[in-house]
Order: C-alpha cells, then structure tokens, then sequence
C-alpha cells in the first residue's frame, strides 16, 4: 500500500498525539514535554486557523488507514512566496521510507498548490535521520544558524535546507 498525506482532520488527534511523548519527537521537534492536556485540539485549532488565513497547514502521513506522522507547512508567506515545511513521523511508521514520500509530496504541493518560489527546512544540529531525509528529497543545505530559540529556554543550533522549483526532482 502507498504512503500518502491526507488533509489533517480531528480523526487523526488520537495518533498524533501517541506518538508526542517519543524521545526523537521531544528532542528535535517544538512539541511540548510533558504533553499538556488538551494540546492536540489546540494544536490543531492553530492549523485550522492557519488554513482559512493561509498561513499554516497540516497533512496527516497514512498509509492506507493507517496514520503514520504529521507533514507540515508551520509557516506559509503568500506575499514572499516561502514556505517552511516539516514532518515528523511516528515510530511504528519509521524507516520504511514515510518521512521521504511525505516530504516529497509535501514540497510538490508547496510548489504546485500553494506557488511557493522557496521551500525550506529547519533541523536541528545532529538530527541526521531529518537531514538525510532532506537529502533525498533533493534539499540542499544552505548554512546553519547559531543558537535560535528552540522551545521553553532552549536554545539550538539550526540547519537551514532548501529547494527551489527549478532544483531537479528526485521523485
Ligand atoms: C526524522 C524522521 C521524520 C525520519 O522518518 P522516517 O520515515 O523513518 O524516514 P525515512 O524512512 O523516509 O528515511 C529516509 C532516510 O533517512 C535516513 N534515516 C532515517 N532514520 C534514520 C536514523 N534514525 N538515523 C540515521 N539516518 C536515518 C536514512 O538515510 C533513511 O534511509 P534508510 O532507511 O534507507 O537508511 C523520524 O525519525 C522522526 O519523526 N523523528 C523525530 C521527529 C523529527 O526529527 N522530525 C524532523 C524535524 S526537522
């Protein structure tokens, strides 16, 4: 069965949110930890209204039924054209080429669907498991920005990949 992302609905909460507490998720991700009650509704709250400004919006990663991560646009300038994009997939779905497919689907729907000149990628120093997916999916690193405000009173160093719709395709 293929792997696909879907528009993000309330249905999808209960796997969102069982895969918050995971190790990798809470080291290279802005999820909160602990998980504060009620997160999942109002993360999804902030999608929601994201959607109708246009300036979020959130896909499920499935695969047939079932629900394997999240595929993500946190930050969308209609004006400039740029898209931030990101993912995060759970581990009962890793390794099996999930992150990749979505990323690649993700990126044609920023270049397709949205008109995004410029997709781009924020992963935190050391997370080589994002970095090759940025790899194969045709992302070039750009640089690396020194101590950004990550999470609470975390500070990080940041890797910045891009691509542009005139960067080959590897799909
Ligand atoms: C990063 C993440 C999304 C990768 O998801 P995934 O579905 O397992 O990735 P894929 O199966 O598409 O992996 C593609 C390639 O990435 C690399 N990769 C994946 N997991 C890796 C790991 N744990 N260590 C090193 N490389 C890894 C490999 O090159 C892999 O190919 P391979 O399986 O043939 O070796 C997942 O580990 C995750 O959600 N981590 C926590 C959240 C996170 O870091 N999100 C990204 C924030 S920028």
């Amino acid at each position: 069965m293929s792997i696909s992302i879907v528009r993000f609905e309330p249905h999808h909460l209960h796997g969102f949110e069982a895969m918050l507490d995971d190790p990798d998720v809470v080291r290279y991700t802005p999820m909160p930890s602990p998980v504060p009650e009620g997160f999942g509704p109002a993360w999804l709250g902030r999608y929601e209204s994201g959607r109708a400004d246009g300036t979020r919006e959130a896909f499920a990663i499935v695969e047939g039924v079932e629900f394997l991560g999240i595929a993500v646009a946190p930050a969308i300038n209609e004006r400039a054209r740029e898209a931030e994009l990101g993912y995060m997939v759970a581990p009962w779905g890793r390794r099996r080429g999930a992150a990749t497919a979505a990323l690649l689907q993700l990126t044609r729907w920023a270049f397709d669907d949205l008109g995004a000149l410029r997709a781009y990628l924020r992963i935190n120093v050391g997370n080589e498991a994002s970095r090759g997916v940025a790899a194969r999916c045709g992302y070039t690193y750009e640089g690396t920005l020194r101590s950004t405000w990550f999470k609470d009173d975390l500070r990080v160093d940041t890797e910045v990949w891009s691509r542009l719709p005139s960067d080959p395709d590897p799909a």
